[in-house]
């Protein structure tokens, strides 16, 4: 290989004689879409990453729940193990994990940190639950955890909160942080069924074999957790995420995102304030032509609000496998860098998850039989909110309204009556 290298005097000399490229052992936890996909771009990039980085990454072990299934993979069979301790035993240099969830992938992230391997992650629920305490054995022990795919899927806003933006004085986030439920709004936008919008995401490999995470906001409020720890330096494990998601109430949200001239989405938001950090993940109505609005399918969408750099917006493909193979191998890389130490995320800082209430725009809708307005109205004298429109369909029965600004507590104890009082309602943000 030949090496580029600048003089003192800024001559660039090509050095003929050629570096042995080093050879990085990587062993894969989990090989279903996401590893499935790793292994694929690993052998298929294999001479970009000799050139670029001058490295072999070789596949050591491969570990699966079920070894017998054929995976039509260019990986040797004697490499598949569903043997944790056989897994363990291939004293890889980086341990890429893409199993997910907080059982044996945490089991093995732990193992591997405590050994000073370098850790690759695409685990959203680990990182948002444990990764304060596992950057910090990585630290003791001088491994390395990064965790790009577990945020945006193929979206770069780890790195650069971490890294590039850690200057700017992040100030505020939001983002559309989940392919899955922004897939099948924009589906239903388009008028087509839930369930039909579901088995669609399903087939295209967005939504994982259990959707519940995804369309409860559970998924979204670790990723926006997760965020928070980079640009605020707090414990994601002790962030309180107020978190709505869209089970059972998304046909009716979208068609009170219509009503109101938006659109839906599911948006994640966080802020930083005297108090500590507030962080929630709601249906909101924004503008179909807002660069939240404009963001379909399993787009993802981060905007950084800074205080010295402006708002920076990152966006792309949020979820799939190859998206998020790519985030993988990207991190991969750099761990094999002969320089790369430390860890990704920094030690956790003094911020407080203290949850504030800031004042936003609500759309509030009820379905009632008559159709008449006379009880939300009460219902909005009682808790002191007021509406700037109300509009009644006679039609279907569903009176929808726009609430002047109104705090968190305002209308939850709106909600709460109207729910009680047995009138069904469905609350969204209003960002238009
Ligand atoms: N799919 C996406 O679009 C996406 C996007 C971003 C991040 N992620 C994250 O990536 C990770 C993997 O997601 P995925 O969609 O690839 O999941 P998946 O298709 O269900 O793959 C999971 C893999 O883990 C293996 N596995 C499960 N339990 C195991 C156990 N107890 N012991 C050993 N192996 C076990 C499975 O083995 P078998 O194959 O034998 O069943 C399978 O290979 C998750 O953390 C997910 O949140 C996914």
């Amino acid at each position: 290989m030949t090496q580029a290298t600048f003089t003192a005097t800024g001559h660039l000399v090509l050095d003929s004689n050629p570096i042995e490229p080093r050879t990085v052992r990587v062993a894969i936890a989990g090989c279903g879409v996401v590893g499935g996909d790793l292994v694929r771009l690993i052998r298929e990039s294999a001479s970009d990453v000799l050139t670029g980085d001058g490295v072999r990454l070789e596949i050591v072990s491969v570990l699966v729940r079920r070894p017998e299934i054929e995976r039509g993979l260019p990986l040797s069979p004697e490499l598949i193990t569903s043997d944790v301790s056989r897994f363990q035993s291939a004293s890889a240099d980086i341990v890429v994990e893409a199993i997910g969830g907080t059982g044996v992938a945490r089991e093995i992230v732990e193992d591997a940190l405590a050994r000073g391997a370098r850790v690759v992650t695409a685990n959203k629920a680990l990182v948002a639950r444990h990764g304060a305490e596992l950057a910090t054995l990585a630290a003791r022990a001088g491994g390395r955890l990064d965790f790009e795919a577990a945020v945006g899927g193929g979206v770069p806003i780890v790195r650069s909160l971490r890294d590039s933006l850690s200057s700017s004085g992040v100030v505020a986030l939001r983002g559309i942080l989940n392919g899955t439920t922004n897939y099948i709004l924009s589906r239903l936008a388009e008028g087509t069924p839930f369930d039909e919008a579901l088995a669609l995401a399903r087939r295209l490999g967005f939504a994982e074999a259990n959707p519940e995470r995804d369309l409860n906001g559970s998924d979204a409020a670790d990723k926006i957790a997760i965020l928070s720890w980079l640009a605020f330096g707090i414990d994601p494990a002790r962030l309180a995420v107020r978190t709505r998601g869209i089970v059972g109430t998304a046909d009716r949200l979208a068609a009170d995102a219509k009503a109101f001239g938006g659109v839906l989405r599911l948006v994640a938001e966080a802020r930083a304030h005297s108090g500590g950090v507030t962080a929630a993940v709601e249906p909101t109505i924004v503008s179909a032509d807002s660069e939240l609005g404009r963001a379909r399918d399993e787009t993802n969408v981060v905007q950084v609000k800074t205080r010295w750099n402006g708002t920076v917006t990152t966006s792309g493909p949020g979820a799939g496998g190859r998206p998020t193979a790519a985030a993988l191998l990207g991190d991969v890389r750099s761990a094999a860098r002969p320089l790369a130490v430390g860890i990704a995320a920094g030690a956790v800082g003094s911020g407080r998850a203290e949850p504030e209430t800031p004042p936003a725009r609500w759309v509030v809708s009820i379905r009632r039989e008559s159709g008449v307005g006379s009880e939300l109205r009460a219902e909005l004298r009682h808790t002191g909110v007021h509406a700037d429109r109300l509009e009644i369909d006679s039609e279907s029965g569903v009176i929808r309204a726009l609430l002047d600004p109104a705090k968190w507590d305002r209308v939850d104890a709106l909600e709460t009556r109207l729910r009680r009082a047995g009138f069904d309602p469905v609350v969204s943000r209003y960002l238009v």
